[in-house]
């Protein structure tokens, strides 16, 4: 059976599924519980200042976005951090790391950008006996609005000069959580390194608001007829979450950096292609609200059957394989030329693929007698709409025509050489250059 020991930063987990920093992770009882359930690690929920806690509202602090199945697709929170006492959360802490050594322990913090409060609060975390921090800098609601969270991830120049202090204040590692709401997300992850981070984990949740209740004309979680935006995250923001990673991944400033990757993970699958991606560890919220601390089980043995039948040893084994396959749009093979192929044995005669092709896209699929759908190779752009809309998986197929066939659509042979954009006879650059 394949090995899923992880090794972050130095931190040993027995495997690389981490709860992320929320309320899974609030208190003593559910870390312990998620650690019986098999969790390889958590982030703590985020810890502020000592004193009197923050306040949470007393109504629906959460909205959803549902697939026709009731599933969940998204989650929006108006939740802040923690609302407990400092020093029960501490005590806490420490407890439960000192009954599970072998697991990971990271404590979030989140405290006004001022060095003196990173001062007083990171040795009492330190003495905890925490593996690590994570700096909360991604936060879009509530806390922002008070100069902390994602006001902070925002501004580069803040990320770098609090990171520093948390290197110069605190002896083992530090990792920074990364905003989303912010327009490139390679220069968060660059002042994160140039700060002296160890890692980035990102992403925290994105700047929404889910619905609006048309009787009463109030967002949604409304709380007195009035509802504020929040924090989104699950399922939906997965592919944000993905393309994020893969531009820290691959950007030769931050290549290397350690990366924690955060959103949407559901299954082993979801983890699987976040770590192929650059992640070393990954890290869990909505699915663990929605199926409860047991869903690890399913994404530990499926991560682990997936590894022994490609014959990975070990989770490094694949880390970061994808990354060299992200590439700009410009150095896309422009001579790969692909066909859509419908299964007739599969079809069900829906027209969907018909409709989609017919009205938004090339009109390269023929309704014959009898609803058959048939491709018109000389119309097809092999723009994949039709596998994407087919309601029956493996139905349709792209297949790449082969050098010397000719595209009916251009009249061209497909040739068998590399050829992008940079080269391409149609871009004005390119003549330029010559
Ligand atoms: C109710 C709720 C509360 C959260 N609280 C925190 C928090 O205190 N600190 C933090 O860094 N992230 C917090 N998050 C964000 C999660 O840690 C995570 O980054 C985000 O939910 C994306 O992961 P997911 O798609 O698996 O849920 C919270 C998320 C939710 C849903
Ligand atoms: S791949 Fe695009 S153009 Fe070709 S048949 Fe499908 S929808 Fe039409
Ligand atoms: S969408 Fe799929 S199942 Fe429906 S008609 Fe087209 S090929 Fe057949």
């Amino acid at each position: 059976m394949a090995d899923l020991t992880t090794e972050f930063l130095g931190i040993r987990s027995p495997n690389p599924f981490w709860l992320a920093s929320a309320p899974p992770t609030d208190k003593e009882y559910n870390v312990r519980r998620a650690f019986e359930a098999g969790w390889g690690g958590v982030v703590w929920k985020t810890l502020g200042e000592e004193g009197p806690p923050v306040v949470n509202v007393n109504g629906p602090r959460y909205g959803v976005i549902h697939g026709p199945d009731r599933r969940v697709l998204g989650l929006n929170n108006i939740e802040l951090i923690t609302d407990r006492p400092l020093e029960m959360n501490l005590e806490e802490i420490a407890r439960v790391k000192a009954d599970y050594p072998d697991r990971a322990v990271i404590v979030s913090l989140m405290v006004p950008c001022e060095e003196q409060a990173w001062k007083r609060i990171l040795p009492r975390v330190a003495e905890t006996g925490a593996d690590g921090i994570e700096l909360n800098f991604g936060c879009p609601h509530g806390m922002s609005e008070r100069g902390m969270g994602s006001a902070v991830g925002q501004v580069p120049e803040y990320i770098e000069m609090v990171t520093r202090w948390c290197k110069e204040n605190y002896d083992r590692p530090v990792i920074v959580k990364l905003t989303p709401n912010i327009t490139d997300i390679r220069y968060p992850a660059r002042a994160a390194k140039n700060g002296g981070a160890d890692a980035v984990s990102l992403i925290n949740t994105v700047s929404s608001i889910t619905s609006v209740n048309l009787d009463t004309f109030s967002p949604e979680p409304s709380i007195d007829g009035k509802g504020s935006h929040g924090g989104y995250c699950g399922p939906a923001v997965k592919p944000i979450a993905l393309n994020m990673v893969a531009e820290i991944a691959r950007d030769p400033e931050t290549a290397g950096l350690p990366i924690s990757g955060i959103g949407g993970v559901t299954t082993w699958r979801d983890a699987a292609e976040f770590m192929a991606l650059g992640a070393g560890t990954v890290q869990v919220c909505t699915a663990a609200m929605t199926y409860g601390f047991k869903v690890v089980q399913e994404m530990v043995s499926g991560l682990s059957d997936w590894m022994d039948a490609k014959g990975y040893a070990s989770v490094s084994d694949f880390v970061g394989r994808a990354v060299p396959n992200v590439t700009d749009w410009q150095y896309l093979n422009l001579n790969y030329v692909a066909k859509a192929r419908i299964d007739q044995d599969k079809c069900i005669k829906c027209g969907r693929c018909y409709a989609a092709c017919e009205d938004t896209s090339h009109q390269a699929i023929l309704m014959k007698e009898d609803r058959v759908f048939e491709v018109d190779d000389s119309e097809c752009v092999a723009c994949n709409l039709c596998v994407d809309v087919c309601p029956v998986e493996g139905c349709i197929d792209m297949v790449r025509l082969q050098p010397g066939e000719v595209d009916p659509r251009t009249g061209r042979v497909v040739e068998a050489e590399y050829g992008n954009w940079t080269t391409h006879p149609n871009n004005p650059m390119a003549r330029a250059a010559e």
